[in-house]
């Protein structure tokens, strides 16, 4: 059984977090505020509480963001290294590519944009133990379509790799979390574009490579789109998402330093108040991610949604289940429903929205 603290992490943050725009416009998905930290923080937490201390980042758009961030890891308790694709190179392409940062026989890798709660190291006992060559974290979810279908056999073994099938066979999916033998990762082609779920799995498949499942009921949910974003911030809040980066107090909203909240405003259903950000009285919030220096004035209702950094929400406005982007500023009572996206600096005037006829 290899030691933790000799096994290198790899974590792949270099997608553009297309469905997160316009907030991906500025930011990369994975740090974008989640329970008030970079949503990388709270993954980088856990692989250090698994006793691993070796991490590349394969970073590719807006790669400096993270260096400036994280820096070397050591506030983390991590040694961090970047490498950078100038071309994004794919998820397999990305593992390839930081080849001659990696020291262990043993690598794991995480997709960035994950928030699981699974044990790290039960999963490195399932590939030991399986004397495999690949082994996947996998979980079931109620719609597979949108992930890597994985089917298993009864031994656990993985018989194919089905990349966003419109009919899945199985609801037990890709978690985005695996355990490869480096020589596997040798093995991949340098250089160009290569896809992990679409090429490198089906390939190990048919010649026969030892590919296995560990499957677990833990929470798992990627933090793609805006109405997973919301809620895994929420459950992060909460307390139902675990976060080693997080106090272990949790309650019905987080409100960080410098935010205002006047008196009679309502924060509920996992609500996170960014840094410096201000809300009015009378203003309801359930489920409310706001970013630093988010603004949400007297009587303004805001549910399941993103405020972005220094955006305004004018007062009896009522925002759900919408992203609205930096700087944005909202008019009174305008309505912003299922869907909307708002991008960054647009400004609606006074009841320039509305889905009701009353004035
Ligand atoms: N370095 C690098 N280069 N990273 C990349 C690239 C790239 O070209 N493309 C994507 N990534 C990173 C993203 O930043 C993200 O952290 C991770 O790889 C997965 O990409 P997503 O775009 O989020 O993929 P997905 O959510 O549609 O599907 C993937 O994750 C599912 C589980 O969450 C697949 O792995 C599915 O099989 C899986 O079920
Ligand atoms: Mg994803």
């Amino acid at each position: 059984m290899p030691d933790n603290a000799d096994i290198d992490a790899v974590v792949l943050v270099g997608g553009q977090g297309t469905r997160l725009r316009p907030l991906t416009l500025s930011a990369p998905k994975p740090m974008l505020p989640t329970a008030g930290l970079p949503f990388l923080t709270h993954l980088l937490a856990r692989i250090a509480a698994a006793g691993i201390g070796h991490v590349v980042l394969g970073t590719s758009f807006k790669s400096e963001v993270f260096a400036d961030y994280f820096g070397t890891g050591a506030d983390l308790g991590l040694e961090i290294e970047y490498v950078t694709e100038a071309e994004p190179l794919g998820t397999g392409g990305g593992i390839r590519n930081v080849l001659s940062k990696l020291r262990s026989d043993t690598v794991m890798v995480f997709n960035g944009d994950v928030l699981c709660a699974t044990d790290l190291g039960a999963v490195l006992e399932t590939h030991v133990a399986k004397e495999a060559d690949v082994t996947l974290h996998l979980v079931q979810v109620d719609d597979p379509r949108a992930y890597g279908c994985v089917p298993t056999d009864l031994d656990g073994r993985v018989t194919a790799f089905l990349e966003k099938a419109p009919d899945p066979p199985t609801d037990q999916i890709n978690a985005g979390c695996y355990v490869f033998n480096r020589k596997i990762i040798e093995e991949i082609p340098a250089g160009r574009v290569v896809s992990v779920e679409r090429e490198v799995f089906p390939a190990l498949l048919t010649a026969g490579a030892r590919v296995f499942g560990h499957v677990d009921a833990s929470y798992w949910r990627d933090m793609g789109t805006p109405e997973d974003f919301v809620r895994g911030s929420a459950d992060l809040v909460r307390g139902i998402a675990p976060s080693p980066a997080l106090p272990g107090q949790r309650g019905e909203s987080l409100v960080y330093s410098g935010a205002g909240v006047a008196p009679g405003a309502l924060l509920i259903g996992g609500t996170v108040i960014g840094r410096g950000a201000e809300v009015g009285a009378g203003a309801r919030l359930d489920g409310a991610v706001l970013f630093e220096g988010a603004r949400v004035e007297a009587g303004a209702k805001i549910e399941r949604s993103i405020i972005g950094q220094g955006t305004r929400i004018g007062p009896r406005a009522l925002i759900r289940d919408a992203v609205i982007g930096d700087g944005a500023d909202i008019g009174a009572r305008c309505e912003l429903l299922r869907g909307a996206r708002i991008w960054p600096g647009v400004k609606i005037d006074d009841g320039g929205i509305r889905f009701s006829t009353d004035v």
